[in-house]
C-alpha cells in the first residue's frame, strides 16, 4: 500500500478468526483504495498460519453498496476488482461477509465470493446494476444463478430490485440471520462454527433452476423494457450461466458488461443517478440550515391536485386539513381519495387498516380559517391569478407567523402572488406533476422574496414525501412546462404543413417517451387553457375545442376513442387541419421523422439553453432531472441537455437556424465548442 492511501480497510484478530472492516463513507463503495485494501489485508490473513477463517463486514450505515460509480469512465487505479474477487473466493479458509445495511451490485458480489454470508433482518441484498444501464460485471451473474437459482438470479438482474435479508434467507442468498445488534459477533462465532467444514467456493457449485423463465421475464416486462438495453444484456448473461463453464461465462459477462459500459445508456443512467442526487443541493444555502417545522399540512382545493398532494402526506402519517368551498366538492375530492386508497390496498400496497388511519389524518373544512395552525398551507385551486391572490391575502390574516405559504400553480408568477401578502418571505410555488400522489417531480419555484429556510424546507418536505424536488425561478411555465410549449406550438404547425398527429406521436413514442404531444394534449384535456369563446377560433385547438373535442374525456380529441379509450385516427381532425391549411395558405408536403425530432425536441433544448442563462435552473441536470421524472424523459437518453450532448448540439443549433429558430446564446456557445451542456 502506497502513503498516499486512505486507510479504508483494517484487520483485528478475535482468537483464530480474522475480522476485516472496511470503512469508505458514506456508503462504502468499492474505491481503488478499498480494492487495495482488501487485497492487502486478505493476503495477510491467508497467509498467516494462525488465522483459521476470515470475516467480512463494514462500519458505517451499511456493507459495501458497490463498485464507486464516480470511477467509472476514468483511467483504471488500483487492483483489479475481479482478480480480489477471485483471490478471496479462492481462500483456503472459510470466508463469511457479515451484511448490514445494503450489500448492492458489486457489493453483492464481493459477498457471493465469500463462502457464507450473514446477514440482520434489516439488510438488503440486490443487484441493482442494471438500474445504471449496467449489469453485476464481477461474476453477479454467473454466481447469483449457482447460490438462488436461474429465476430468481434472473429476476433479481434484471429488474434490479434488492431483496430483504428475511427473504434472501429463504433464497439461499443468505446462511444465517444475525441478531439486529450483535452481526460482528454473530458473524465471528458463525465462522468459528464453520472452521471445520473449510471453504465452499460459489464458482464451484451447480447453476439450477428452469431456464425458460427468463423468456417469461421478458413477456412480462416488454413495456417496461422498452427501449432499454441492459435488462436484455442481464437475462443473456444468467442464460449463458446456464450452459457454459464458469470461466467462459465470467468472460462472456464481462464483455457485455464492457459494451454497456461504452454505451449511452449507462453514460445517461448514471448521469441520472447523480443528477437526482445534486438537484436536492441548493446553491449558496448553508447544508446545515435550520428547517422549518412541518407537523401539519393544509390543502385549499379538493379537485384532483388538491386531493393527490394531500395524499402523499398523509402517507407519511402527517395531518392535513383541506379546505373547499362548497360541501359537495369536499364529499367529492375526499371520496376520489378513499377511492384511490381502496384500490392500492385492493393492490396489497395497503393494509385496509392503514387506509382507515390514513383517512383518519384528514380535517375537512369549509373555512380558510381552519388553516390557522398549518405549519404549510398548499393552495391548489384553479389556474386564476385574481383568484390566487384574493386567497393569499386572506391567508396572510389567517395563517399563524411562521407558516409556509406554497402555490401549486404551474404558470403563475409566484411574485406576484407573494406580493399580496404582508409575507412574501414565507410564499413559493410547490408544483406537483398529475396523478400528483404517483409522479415524483416537484418544482420548488423560488421567489425574488423567498427565504432561504423557507426553501430549504419545501425541498427537505419534498424529499420526505418521496419527491425528487428541483428548485425553479419565476418565469412562465417554470423549468418542465415552459420547455414544453415550443414542443407543442411546432408540432401543431406541423400539422399544417403536412404531419398527422399519430406521426408526431409515434416520433416521440419512437424516441421513448411514454406518449407523444397530441397524445398527452388528449389525456389532459384539450381544453385546458382554453379560452372558452367557441366563435373564436385561432388554430387547430381552438377548432377541436368549440367542437367538443376536449379530449380523452369526451371520447374525441386530437384522436377518436371507442368505449375503452382505444385511440383512432380521426377523419373529422383530418378535415379540421385540412380547413386550417387551406385558409392559412400553406402547402400540404411530407414531413419526415427526422424533421420532427428537429423541431419538437431541438427546440425544448434551445428553451433549456435559455432557461439555465436565465437563471431559472440552477444547472443542465435539474433540467434533465425534471423531465425524467415530470413527463417520462427515457432515462436512457438521460434528459434533453444531457442527450444535446450525445446527439451533438453543433447539429442541434445548425438544424434549428435552419428551421428559423433563434438559436440561444448558450446553444451556440456550447455548439461553437462542440461541447454538451
Ligand atoms: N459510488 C459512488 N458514490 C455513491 C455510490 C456508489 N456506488 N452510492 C452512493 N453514492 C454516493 C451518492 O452519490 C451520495 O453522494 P452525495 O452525498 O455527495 O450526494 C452519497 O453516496 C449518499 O448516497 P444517497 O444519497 O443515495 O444515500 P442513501 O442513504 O439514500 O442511499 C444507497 C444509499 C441505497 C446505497 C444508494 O446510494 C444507492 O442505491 N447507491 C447505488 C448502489 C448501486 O447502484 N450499486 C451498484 C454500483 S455499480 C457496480 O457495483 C458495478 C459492479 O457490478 C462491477
Amino acid at each position: 500500500m502506497s502513503d498516499e492511501t486512505p486507510n479504508s480497510v483494517t484487520m483485528q484478530k478475535d482468537g483464530e478468526v480474522a475480522v476485516i472492516i472496511v470503512n469508505n463513507p458514506p456508503v462504502n463503495a468499492l474505491s481503488w483504495h478499498v480494492r487495495e485494501g482488501l487485497k492487502t489485508h486478505f493476503e495477510a490473513a491467508l497467509a498467516d498460519d494462525g488465522v483459521k477463517a476470515i470475516v467480512l463486514r463494514c462500519d458505517g450505515a451499511t456493507f459495501i453498496a458497490g463498485a464507486d460509480i464516480s470511477e467509472f469512465g476514468k483511467p483504471p487505479r488500483g487492483p483489479d476488482f475481479n482478480a480480489v474477487l477471485n483471490m478471496i473466493e479462492a481462500a483456503a479458509k472459510p470466508v463469511v461477509a457479515a451484511i448490514h445495511g445494503t450489500a448492492l451490485g458489486g457489493g453483492l458480489e464481493t459477498a457471493l465470493v465469500c463462502h457464507y454470508r450473514v446477514a440482520v433482518p434489516s439488510a438488503k441484498l440486490g443487484v441493482p446494476e442494471v438500474k445504471l444501464g449496467l449489469l453485476p460485471g464481477a461474476g453477479g451473474t454467473q454466481r447469483l444463478p449457482r447460490v438462488v437459482g436461474v429465476e430468481a438470479a434472473a429476476t433479481m438482474t434484471s429488474l434490479g430490485d434488492p431483496v430483504p435479508a428475511p427473504k434472501a434467507k429463504e433464497m439461499g442468498l443468505v446462511d444465517e440471520l444475525a441478531g439486529e445488534d450483535s452481526l460482528a459477533a454473530d458473524a465471528i462465532a458463525f465462522a468459528r462454527a464453520r472452521i471445520a467444514d473449510g471453504p465452499r467456493p460459489t464458482r464451484e457449485r451447480e447453476v439450477f433452476g428452469d431456464v425458460a423463465a427468463i423468456e417469461q421475464l421478458k413477456a412480462k416486462n416488454a413495456k417496461r423494457w422498452r427501449g432499454f438495453e441492459a435488462p436484455y444484456a442481464n437475462l443473456a448473461c444468467v442464460e449463458a450461466a446456464t450452459r457454459l463453464p464458469f470461466d467462459e461465462g465470467l468472460a462472456f459477462e464481462r464483455q457485455e458488461f464492457m459494451k454497456l459500459m461504452m454505451g449511452s445508456q449507462s453514460a445517461a443512467q448514471r448521469h441520472i443517478f447523480f443528477a437526482e442526487r445534486q438537484a436536492a443541493k441548493i446553491d449558496g444555502l448553508p447544508k446545515d440550515i435550520k428547517l422549518r417545522d412541518v407537523k401539519k399540512v393544509g390543502i385549499i382545493g379538493a379537485g384532483t391536485m388538491g386531493g393527490g398532494i394531500m395524499m402523499n402526506f398523509l402517507q407519511k402519517g402527517i395531518p392535513c386539513t383541506i379546505v373547499e368551498m362548497q360541501q359537495e366538492a369536499l364529499d367529492r375530492g375526499l371520496g376520489v381519495v378513499r377511492k384511490n386508497y381502496d384500490a392500492s390496498a385492493a393492490k396489497g400496497r395497503f393494509k385496509p387498516e392503514q387506509v382507515e388511519s390514513m383517512m383518519g389524518l384528514i380535517t375537512p373544512s369549509l373555512e380558510l380559517e381552519a388553516l390557522a395552525d398549518c405549519d404549510l398551507i398548499i393552495e391548489a385551486v384553479y389556474e386564476n391569478m385574481d383568484v390566487k391572490k384574493e386567497i393569499f391575502g386572506k391567508l396572510d390574516k389567517i395563517a399563524k407567523p411562521g407558516a409556509i405559504l406554497a402555490s401549486n400553480t404551474s404558470y403563475l408568477d409566484v411574485n406576484e402572488i407573494a406580493a399580496s401578502t404582508s409575507r412574501p418571505g414565507d410564499v413559493l410555488g410547490m408544483h406537483f406533476f398529475s396523478p400528483a400522489n404517483v409522479m415524483k417531480l416537484l418544482e420548488v419555484v423560488r421567489g425574488d422574496k423567498t427565504a432561504d429556510d423557507v426553501l430549504a424546507t419545501a425541498m427537505a418536505t419534498g424529499k420526505k414525501i418521496g419527491k425528487v424536488a428541483v428548485v425553479a425561478g419565476v418565469c412562465h411555465g417554470f423549468i418542465g412546462n415552459r420547455m414544453l410549449a415550443p414542443r407543442q406550438i411546432e408540432a401543431q404547425k406541423l400539422l399544417l404543413e403536412g404531419a398527422t398527429p399519430a406521426q408526431v406521436d409515434k416520433v416521440h413514442v419512437d424516441f421513448g417517451m411514454p406518449m407523444g404531444p397530441f397524445q398527452m394534449s388528449d389525456l389532459a384535456g384539450v381544453d385546458i387553457g382554453w379560452h372558452r369563446d367557441p366563435n373564436r377560433i385561432e388554430s387547430i385547438r381552438d377548432a377541436l375545442c368549440a367542437e367538443g373535442r376536449w379530449g380523452q374525456k369526451k371520447q374525441a380529441g386530437f384522436y377518436d376513442y371507442d368505449d375503452k379509450r382505444n385511440p383512432s385516427e380521426s377523419p373529422r381532425v383530418a378535415e379540421i387541419i385540412e380547413e386550417f391549411r387551406q385558409k392559412a395558405g400553406v402547402e400540404k408536403r411530407e414531413i419526415s421523422d427526422q424533421e420532427i425530432v428537429e423541431r419538437t425536441l431541438y427546440p425544448m433544448v434551445n428553451e433549456g439553453a435559455l432557461i439555465l442563462e436565465e437563471g431559472k435552473a440552477q444547472r443542465a441536470s435539474d433540467i434533465d432531472v425534471v423531465w425524467i421524472y415530470g413527463y417520462g424523459w427515457p432515462v436512457y437518453r438521460g434528459g434533453p441537455m444531457f442527450w444535446a450532448g450525445l446527439e451533438g448540439t453543433d447539429k442541434i443549433a445548425a438544424a434549428l437556424e435552419k428551421h428559423g429558430f433563434e438559436v440561444a446564446p448558450l446553444l451556440k456557445e456550447k455548439a461553437a465548442a462542440k461541447a454538451g451542456f
